[in-house]
């Protein structure tokens, strides 16, 4: 979890993820929920003792999960919201309240809805694309703490005078 993102009460986070800085995820959210296999004979246990023995092994239950989800910078995870496992959500996005996320979410998107899809973006994409290469989240704290919230604008010319230097 990078420096500067937080999480409310009753967030469940599975193993596996990662979470970029300055992100938020309100209370009640999920973060790489994994699936179950639909494609066996069932998708729960057939016998509790078979599993404690250690006969049978997640493998048995869950879907592969090769790839880590990934929560980019910038994030703000809504209230109930749940992401599947292995999706990425792109650097800025915002996940509306009670979305199911099933496919990655470009950066500085806003997602909503089930399955959610793209209702709109923060800022056009001549700034969507000034903001990911100033990767701003990455500029010393006592930097950050120097840009001004309310103009985006002047903090992409200090981010980039940083870098510059
Ligand atoms: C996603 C969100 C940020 C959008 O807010 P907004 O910028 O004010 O957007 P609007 O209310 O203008 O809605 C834009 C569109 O998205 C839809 N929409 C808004 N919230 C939605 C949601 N949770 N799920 C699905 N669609 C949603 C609206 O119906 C509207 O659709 P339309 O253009 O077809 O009419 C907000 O609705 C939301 O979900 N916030 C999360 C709040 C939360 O969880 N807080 C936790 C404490 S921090």
């Amino acid at each position: 979890m990078g420096r500067n993102a937080y999480y409310q009460c009753r967030t469940q986070m599975p193993t596996n993820l990662i979470i970029g800085r300055h992100s938020s995820i309100s209370a009640l959210a999920t973060l790489g929920a994994v699936s179950h296999n639909v494609d066996m004979l069932t998708t729960g246990m057939l016998d509790l003792e078979q599993e404690m023995g250690g006969e049978m092994g997640p493998e048995d239950i869950y879907r592969a999960g090769v790839y880590p989800t990934v929560i980019g910078c910038d994030v703000w995870v809504g209230h109930n919201a749940v992401i599947l496992q292995g999706i990425c959500v792109g650097h800025g996005a915002c996940i509306a309240a009670g979305a199911v996320v099933t496919e990655n979410v470009p950066p500085y998107a806003i997602v909503g809805g089930i399955p959610a899809r793209v209702l709109k973006y923060r800022f056009d994409e001549a700034t969507r694309e000034a903001l990911i290469a100033s990767r701003w989240w990455e500029l010393p704290q006592h930097i950050v703490r120097t840009l001004p919230r309310k103009d985006v604008a002047k903090a992409l010319t200090i981010a980039n005078a940083y870098w510059q230097s």
